[in-house]
């Protein structure tokens, strides 16, 4: 499929999915299927089953030619030389920012590239850091943090947004406090006025929960951070891939979210922040291709986004991004967030009537196409193997969740996500393999 102009869709809240009109129908799957070389992969005698795209997508034949023919006919560094093939590299570097920029309603110069989103939230605590130690000047005046101030998070967080927050606050002094959930694993919003407060400077949370698929309010903890003059960082990295977002309609100081997750390479990732913010955000890392002039005692550094990308950069990556983005936007992210919300529902009712199974995570919530699991008596890693003997990829373990996880009582847990590509039949042979797993393992007794 060619690249297609985005067009921005609407925020995704609570119940996103629910509001797009018509899911992709099977037929159109099948379609789409044969864009994916991988899919085709048979695992021993199985066909393969891939339900593991919340961990990593997989890539359309686009992608992997976007980043074949950038190597074949553009490749050099760039922002760097005067000669032809620089120029074009620059060129396609600074297309796809604006194609990804696009994709989630942001300025061309509100993205800068990571390798994930992992980095990109390190950017960030790493940014407040620096400007708690007096870089950036009075400019970085809203990132600085002390004692007596409090940076909160939800216990939701996948690791990736919360150790980063815990180690700024070891560093600045400041205390973090997070928003817990309850029993069921729902976030407890009623709690959130408590927790976020006068002292309240930043607020980082995600969007889309990696463990249970369960969507946050986000205008809910938006307003509230607002009305104490808070930071807003929302981690996209489960909600970009599978929910049209809108950065601006979200109203998100940042956003955090990885390439591929979402049909793009891997060593790719983006952080979106509001311009006037990066613009006053002391930078991360340090080196070439940041700065406007370097004396032996100091250096200026160049505005956003390209303050925040020192030295060579992943072009191909964002290359091959772009190329994820456009395919992305011409299937059409309110149809692919109404075909996995039909799959996330088939895969929770088929678990809900086997014996034995505890779908994890509470009922009657919105979720993007992820069902998370404990099998009574039966390790995730068994469950995990066993699943693969049939051909089925899912996740199994912690999913760098273990707040998450001890909130519900359990260790681990097995994961199955979907993505544009799966299948209802997908959805039944994992639930075909579910079924006979405490069986196998002689749990039934
Ligand atoms: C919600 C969430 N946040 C952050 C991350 C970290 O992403 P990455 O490993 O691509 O940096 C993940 C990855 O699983 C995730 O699901």
């Amino acid at each position: 499929m060619a690249a297609a102009q985005n067009v921005p869709q609407p925020s995704a809240g609570p119940g996103a999915g629910q509001q797009h009109a018509e899911a992709l129908d099977a037929a159109e799957v099948s379609r789409l299927r044969a864009d994916f070389p991988i899919l085709e992969t048979q695992v021993g005698d199985q066909p393969l089953v891939y339900l593991d795209s919340g961990a990593t997508s997989q890539n359309p034949r686009c992608v992997m030619e976007a980043e074949q023919q950038y190597y074949e006919q553009f490749n050099a560094a760039v922002h760097r030389g005067a000669h032809t093939l620089a120029v074009e590299a620059t060129d396609h570097f600074e297309a796809a920012r604006a194609a990804v920029a696009r994709f989630i309603g942001a300025g061309d110069d509100e993205v800068v590239w990571t390798s994930n989103a992992t980095e990109a939230l390190n950017l960030l605590a790493y940014a407040f850091s620096n400007a708690s130690a007096g870089r950036g000047g009075s400019a970085a005046e809203r990132f600085r943090l002390g004692p007596g101030d409090e940076i909160v998070v939800t216990e939701l967080e996948h690791h990736a947004n919360l150790i980063p927050w815990q180690e700024l606050a070891f560093r600045t002094g400041a205390a973090l406090k997070y928003i817990p959930v309850d029993a069921a694993g729902a976030l407890r919003m009623d709690l959130a006025p408590e927790v976020i407060g006068p002292r309240t400077r930043v607020v980082a949370f995600t969007h889309v929960s990696n463990m249970l698929g369960t969507i946050t309010d986000v205008a809910a903890l938006v307003a509230l951070a607002r009305e104490v003059g808070a930071l807003t960082v929302l981690d996209g990295c489960q909600s970009v891939p599978h929910l049209p977002v809108d950065v601006k309609r979200l109203d998100v100081d940042f956003m955090a979210f990885s390439g591929h997750k979402m049909l793009g390479p891997t060593g790719i990732g983006a952080l979106y922040g509001r311009r006037e913010l990066l613009n006053a955000m002391p930078p991360f890392l340090t080196g070439g291709s940041m700065i406007t002039t370097v004396t032996m005692e100091r250096a200026e550094f160049l505005e956003a986004p390209n303050r925040f990308e020192a030295g060579t950069q992943r072009i191909s990556q964002a290359v091959g991004l772009a190329a994820a983005v456009g395919y992305l936007d011409e299937v059409g992210m309110g149809r692919v967030a109404a075909w996995e919300e039909r799959l996330g529902a088939r895969m929770a009712d088929g678990l809900a009537q086997l014996p034995g199974i505890r779908l994890l995570g509470p009922d009657g919530v919105a979720r993007i196409g992820t069902a998370t699991f404990d099998v009574e008596g039966v390790h995730p890693h068994d469950v995990g193997q066993f699943l693969d003997a049939r051909g089925v990829a899912v996740r199994v373990g912690h999913h760098c969740a273990q707040p998450l996880h001890r909130a519900l009582g359990v260790t681990a847990s097995t994961r199955a996500s979907t993505y544009l590509y799966n299948t209802e039949q997908d959805v039944d042979a994992m639930l075909n393999a579910v079924a006979d797993v405490r069986g196998f393992f002689g749990a039934e007794a």
